[in-house]
């Protein structure tokens, strides 16, 4: 008897769900991703989609950016070494790490987080590559990033973050191929969907050396993660937590109780994913 539907991530919204809720006006997806809802059926049954974008931005790229930073500066590895009451003294090689300062930055799906990824980088005189479905004006110019064809980002990236949305595109679009063409001292770090990467093959990779190390947020088969991946030390693994601050989760509920009660009062959503319901909106 739902006339709104608050989902998160992981709620599954498909042909069933939405046929079973013959009142249904608006799924409010309380997240930036929307590859949980069946997008083209519920437009056709003109239900609204919305998501919460822009509010988590910021807060990812610094999740990002702890990655980029706690792989090459082995911090996880240290904070359990010292812990594990290893730490007898200050030695010339003890778990050395690679610079961050001065590499080359590569990003994987220029959108929002991509961009706010890059701009931090400043501060480390990156220099930012990128590799999108569409070039992005509007960032060469701001960070003077340069836009590189795929094979290009692999061979130059230093720090290769994943900012990309899963779609056709991106699904599996890193396995072992790609992590052959990459740097021996890269970086992988994956914040945005973990099919992107097929995980079997980057544990391999990270198992024998062909790419340095790889910080994940998010999973191919989440929440289970690779067994390969789970007892190596150049991999930093965390539960996806790329909004995961009060601050943001608080903005994004606000966010989607907002768009809900648009809907419901007869007004269109701010955070519409699916546009295209105004149109069928109309014929009807
Ligand atoms: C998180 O992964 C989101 O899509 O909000
Ligand atoms: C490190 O602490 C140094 O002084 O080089």
């Amino acid at each position: 008897d739902a006339h709104g539907l608050i989902t998160m991530l992981f709620d599954k919204v498909d042909r069933i769900l939405i046929d079973s809720c013959q009142k249904l006006c608006v799924i409010s997806n309380c997240a930036v991703g929307t590859e949980n809802i069946d997008i083209p059926y519920a437009t056709k049954k003109r239900i609204f989609v919305t998501n919460t974008p822009g509010v988590l931005t910021e807060t990812t790229a610094d999740l990002a950016w702890a990655l980029i930073l706690s792989v090459s500066r082995r911090v996880v590895e240290g904070d359990t070494f010292l812990r594990d009451g290893k730490f007898i003294g200050w030695r010339p090689s003890l778990l050395l790490g690679v610079n961050v300062y001065g590499k080359t930055l590569g990003i994987y799906g220029m959108g929002r987080i991509g961009t706010a990824v890059s701009r931090r980088a400043k501060g480390f005189d990156m220099q930012v590559i990128y590799h999108n479905r569409r070039r992005n004006e509007e960032v060469e110019r701001e960070i003077r990033a340069k836009y590189v064809d795929f094979p290009t980002l692999l061979r130059e990236s230093d720090f290769l973050v994943i900012t990309a949305p899963l779609n056709e595109e991106s699904q599996g679009r890193f396995g072992i191929e790609e992590f052959r063409k990459m740097k021996r001292t890269a970086v992988i770090v994956n914040v945005g969907r973990g099919q992107i990467i097929k995980e079997k093959e980057l544990a391999f990779a990270l198992k024998e050396g062909i790419i340095w190390g790889a910080g994940f947020d998010v999973y191919e088969r989440e929440p289970i993660v690779e067994e390969g991946l789970l007892n190596l030390k150049n991999a930093v693994l965390i539960p996806h937590l790329g909004s995961a601050t009060e601050e943001t989760r608080t903005k994004m509920a606000d966010i989607a109780i907002e768009n809900v009660i648009l809907a419901l009062s007869g007004n269109i959503p701010k955070n519409l994913v699916n546009p295209k319901v105004l149109g069928e909106n109309k014929k009807s």
